[in-house]
């Protein structure tokens, strides 16, 4: 049995309420009696990609199992770079990874867009993951990123999804891959994409209610409602298993 603690969207800002709701969820999984075998993150680690924030991340992502850290829309790739334990090719943007963790490989890609808060894959990030894909895996296959590219039917987040996202599906279509995790929306999702299983997770630092929720009069985040995270559970020769989890 593999577990991976996928969280996304903490939004480090120096304040105490992300900081509380951050670790909150590090708490609980700390608790856990049979620790997970890596925390994911996917993305917004920091609010406006300052290097003050990237230390905090830094120090609160110190655990006693793997953590994958990946860019969002919020963060900013020189800073995250210099103040991140991560290993990318190239300088500056994108910051694209993998990393084998176990018998897990996780491709991390960068969706980000400078200055922008909708995603994007450029040509040659489509190349570079074609040519990582391309190499044999044995074990289980994530490909993670911040921007999922299906739309929620929700006039402003549909806005800022990924786009032009039909080159990025015909690279990943019929590829050995687990499944495909993300962020930036803030909420629990299960979808498909390219004939993938795609799981979002849930966002740590708000919940963005749908257009027809109560919560949705309040504007476009409920700062009130519980943050949360996704367990995926990967067993050889069973389907993978997601399960959800709110922490009042
Ligand atoms: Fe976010
Ligand atoms: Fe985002």
């Amino acid at each position: 049995m593999y577990v991976i603690a996928h969280l996304s969207d903490p939004h480090l800002d120096g304040s105490s309420v992300p900081r509380d709701r951050l670790r909150s969820v590090l708490d609980y999984l700390k608790a856990f009696s049979r620790p997970v075998d890596v925390v994911l993150v996917t993305g917004d680690l920091a609010d406006h990609g300052l290097p003050s924030e990237y230390a905090e991340v830094a120090a609160e992502f110190t655990l006693d199992v793997p953590v994958l850290l990946l860019p969002g829309n919020h963060d900013i790739s020189a800073p995250l770079r210099a103040g991140l334990p991560i290993d990318s090719p190239g300088q500056g943007h994108p910051v694209h990874q993998v990393r084998d963790v176990g018998e897990a490989r996780f491709v991390l890609l960068d969706t980000s867009v400078p200055g922008e808060d909708h995603g994007l894959l450029s040509a040659e990030s489509l190349e570079w993951l074609t040519a990582v894909l391309d190499e044999p895996v044995d074990g289980p296959l994530f490909v993670a990123f911040h921007h999922p590219p299906n739309k929620l039917q929700h006039p402003i987040l549909d806005q800022w999804i990924l786009q032009d996202a039909e080159p990025f599906a015909a690279v990943l279509r019929g590829r050995p891959i687990t499944a495909i995790l993300t962020g930036h929306v803030h909420n629990g999702i299960s979808t498909t994409f390219a004939g993938h299983p795609l799981l979002v997770a849930p966002g740590i630092r708000s919940t963005a209610p749908l257009p027809f929720e109560p919560a949705a009069a309040n504007g476009l985040v409920d700062t009130g409602a519980p943050p949360g995270l996704a367990l995926h559970i990967a067993a050889e020769g069973q389907p993978l298993v997601t399960v959800y989890r709110a922490l009042a």
